[in-house]
């Protein structure tokens, strides 16, 4: 069956695999049929996660866009209905950081961070799920993160956004449980992607890879519909990175 499912960040890191991994499952038994709109700033990005999903049968469309500008919020939505006709799943997974004690963060770091993974996150979500609510069924994962209910020293803005994101997950449940639509919280912890910049060897064989989330995350969407997961929580074997 059809299902057009949009991936925000899909351009790389855990948003990437998360769209390899949707398109991979057209490859097994059953009639999962995904199109999937990839979402990021980056064009020549989603064009490379794009043929690599088209080469495994998916169909792909890639847009261009920042998340954290409501016109561009409403174009995706307004497009991705225009082609599609509707929205079965979104994968709220673009997200920022800047990492670095509390009293070194700017305005400039506040309003970047809070504008994208906040402010985004929101008006996406508040639009897609109104389409979901009138079809009664659709599915919002949210990629959170272990910092959305624990503190890290270097993330403090990083964290206030997080939990910030956990506040919306909640109070869109009450909703959605009203409508058979399904949200899952992905809370990650670290986990080997471009967000970390340059890592020791010693501290990336410490830490999860994308692929290691994208598989539970695919898994969950492909439930009966009875059936929801409404949190995954993920760590290092060895536990969180204390910093
Ligand atoms: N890596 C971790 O350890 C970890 C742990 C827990 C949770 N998370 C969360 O997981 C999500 C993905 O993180 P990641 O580590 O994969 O990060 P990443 O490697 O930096 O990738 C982030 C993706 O989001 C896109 N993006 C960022 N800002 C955007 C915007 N304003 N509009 C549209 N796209 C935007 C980026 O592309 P462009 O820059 O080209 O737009 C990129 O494709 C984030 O929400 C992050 O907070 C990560």
């Amino acid at each position: 069956m059809k299902k057009i499912i949009i991936i925000t960040g899909a351009g790389k890191g855990i948003g990437k695999a998360i769209a390899l991994d949707f398109a991979k499952a057209c490859l097994k038994p059953g009639d999962f049929n995904p199109v999937l709109v990839l979402v990021s700033r980056t064009l020549s990005e989603l064009e490379d996660v794009a043929a690599e999903c088209r080469s495994y049968g998916a169909e792909t469309d890639t847009v261009q866009m920042d998340i954290a500008d409501i016109k561009e919020v409403k174009g995706l939505v307004a497009r991705t209905l225009e082609r599609f006709g509707t929205i079965d799943c979104l994968v709220n997974n673009a997200g920022v950081g800047r990492f670095k004690p509390i009293a070194e963060i700017t305005e400039e770091d506040f309003d970047y961070t809070m504008s994208v993974n906040l402010k985004g996150t929101f008006f996406l979500t508040q639009k897609v799920f109104s389409i979901m609510e009138k079809q009664q069924s659709g599915h919002i994962f949210f990629i959170t993160s272990i910092a959305a209910e624990m503190a890290f020293k270097s993330s403090s803005v990083y964290s206030m956004s997080k939990f910030g994101q956990k506040g919306l997950v909640e109070a869109l449940r009450l909703y959605a449980r009203e409508c058979c639509v399904k949200i899952t919280n992905v809370m990650p912890g670290a986990v080997y992607t471009p967000m970390w910049g340059e890592v020791p060897d010693a501290l990336k064989s410490f830490m999860m890879m994308p692929e290691d989330i994208s598989g539970s995350i695919v898994s969950t969407y492909l439930l009966p519909a009875r059936t929801t997961v409404e949190e995954l929580v993920f760590r290092p074997v060895g536990g969180d990175i204390n910093e």
